[in-house]
C-alpha cells in the first residue's frame, strides 16, 4: 500500500507544505516572507501573521500540485520546533485541525532532524540521487544552528558538536549587515565572494578556539566589526572598495572553521559517509570544500539540491513518513517548542 504524507513547515519565515508518497516528492510549495527584508532580520510577530495568511493557500496548492484530495492523505507531519513559537503555533494548529477533520494521524517533527533527512527525499527529476548510508555524519548549518550530527538510523541521531553562540548562517547574516548588505546576507556574500578576482586571502579574521566538536561564531563577527570600524575610520569608502575581497575572505574563514571540526569528527568516529544540510549548505565555498575534503580523505559526500537546503516541508514530510512507518504518532495535546533542548 502506498503511503502519502502531507508535511507542514512554519518554524521561521517560510510557510511551506509538501506531499511525499513512499518517499517520492509529489509537491513542495514554499511561500517566503518578503516583509522582513526592510528590518534586516525576521520580525517574529510579522512572521506569525504572514504564516496565518499563507498556510491555507499553500497547503491547497501543494495538494493540487500533487494531484490529490485531503482524503488521500494518510498522515500529516508538522514541525514542532525549534523555531519561533508564534510561527510554529500556526503550523501545529493547522495540522491538528487537519488531523481531526480528516481523521488522520499526526507526526511531530524536529526541524533539525528534518534538515538531515532531506537527503532521503526522492526527487522526480533525480530519482537515482545517492542517499547516505548509515552511520553518517551530517554537518547541519542553518540560520539558527551549526551542528555535527552522528546519524545512526533515520530516527536515531546524536549531536556530537554544536555552536555555543551564533550559528554559521547568523555569522553570514550579521557580517553582511555590518557591511550594509540586505537580509539574508548569506546568499549575497556567496555571490560577491565569487566575483571575478575576489581574493579569499586578502584579509584575516579571528578564528575561535573551542574544545571538542563545538563551534563558535560570535568572536568572528565581533572581530569583523572592529576591523571594519578601524578601516572605515581611515577611509570611509573602504567597504565599497573592498567588498568582494571582504566577502571572499569572510566566507573562506567561516568555511574553514566549519571544515576543521568536521574533518576531526570524521577521523575520530572513523566515518567516511559525510553529508551537509541546512540553509548554509547552499554556500558554494562550503560545497567546494566538502567535495575537496571528500577527494582528500576518501569520503562519500552528499550535498543536497539547493531547493532542499533552506526551510521546506519536503524534509518534514519525509521525516513524518519514517515516523508513520513506526507508528510514532503525536497526540492532540502536542504543543510547539522554541528550543531544541525541549524536543
Ligand atoms: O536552513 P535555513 O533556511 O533556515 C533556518 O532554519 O535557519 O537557513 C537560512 C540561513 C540564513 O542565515 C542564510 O543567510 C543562509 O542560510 N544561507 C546562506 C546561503 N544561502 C542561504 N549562507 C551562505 N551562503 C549561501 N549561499
Amino acid at each position: 500500500m502506498e503511503i502519502t504524507i502531507l508535511g507542514i513547515e512554519s518554524s521561521c519565515d517560510d510557510t511551506s507544505a509538501a506531499v511525499v508518497r513512499d518517499g517520492r516528492l509529489l509537491s513542495n510549495v514554499i511561500a517566503s516572507q518578503a516583509v522582513h527584508a526592510e528590518y534586516g532580520g525576521v520580525v517574529p510577530e510579522l512572521a506569525s501573521r504572514a504564516h496565518g495568511q499563507n498556510i491555507v493557500p499553500v497547503v491547497d496548492l501543494a495538494l493540487k500540485r500533487a494531484g490529490i484530495t485531503p482524503a488521500e492523505v494518510d498522515g500529516i507531519a508538522v514541525t514542532r520546533g525549534p523555531g519561533l513559537l508564534g510561527s510554529l503555533l500556526v503550523g501545529v494548529s493547522f495540522a491538528k485541525g487537519f488531523s481531526i477533520a480528516q481523521n488522520t494521524p499526526m507526526m511531530e517533527v524536529n526541524h533539525l532532524q528534518g534538515h538531515v533527512l532531506a537527503h532521503f527525499v526522492t526527487l522526480p527529476e533525480q530519482p537515482d540521487r545517492p542517499k547516505p548510508r548509515f552511520p553518517f555524519l551530517c554537518l547541519l548549518v542553518s540560520g539558527g544552528n551549526s551542528q555535527i550530527v552522528l546519524v545512526r538510523d533515520y530516527l536515531d541521531m546524536e549531536i556530537v558538536g554544536s555552536t555555543i553562540d551564533d550559528a554559521a548562517g547568523e555569522a553570514f547574516d550579521k557580517c553582511a549587515k555590518i557591511m550594509g548588505l540586505s537580509y539574508p546576507g548569506g546568499p549575497l556574500i556567496d555571490r560577491l565572494a565569487r566575483s571575478e578576482g575576489a581574493d579569499p586571502h586578502a584579509f584575516k579574521f579571528a578564528k575561535p578556539s573551542v574544545p571538542g566538536f563545538d563551534y563558535s561564531f560570535s568572536g568572528l563577527k565581533t572581530s569583523f566589526l572592529y576591523f571594519l570600524r578601524e578601516r572605515v575610520a581611515e577611509d570611509p569608502e573602504f567597504i565599497d572598495k573592498h567588498q568582494a575581497d571582504l566577502c571572499a575572505s569572510l566566507q573562506a574563514t567561516i568555511v574553514e572553521i566549519l571544515m576543521n571540526k568536521l574533518i576531526r569528527a570524521a577521523k575520530q568516529y572513523d566515518i567516511r559517509e559525510i553529508a551537509v544540510a541546512g540553509g548554509v549548505s547552499a554556500n558554494s565555498g562550503l560545497r567546494d570544500a566538502i567535495r575537496a575534503a571528500g577527494q582528500r580523505f576518501g569520503w562519500e559526500t552528499y550535498i543536497p539540491p539547493v531547493e532542499l537546503t533552506t526551510d521546506n516541508a519536503a524534509m518534514i514530510a519525509i521525516t513524518g513518513y519514517y515516523k508513520y512507518l513506526r507508528e510514532e504518532f503525536a497526540g492532540l495535546d502536542m504543543t510547539p517548542v522554541a528550543k531544541i533542548g525541549a524536543l
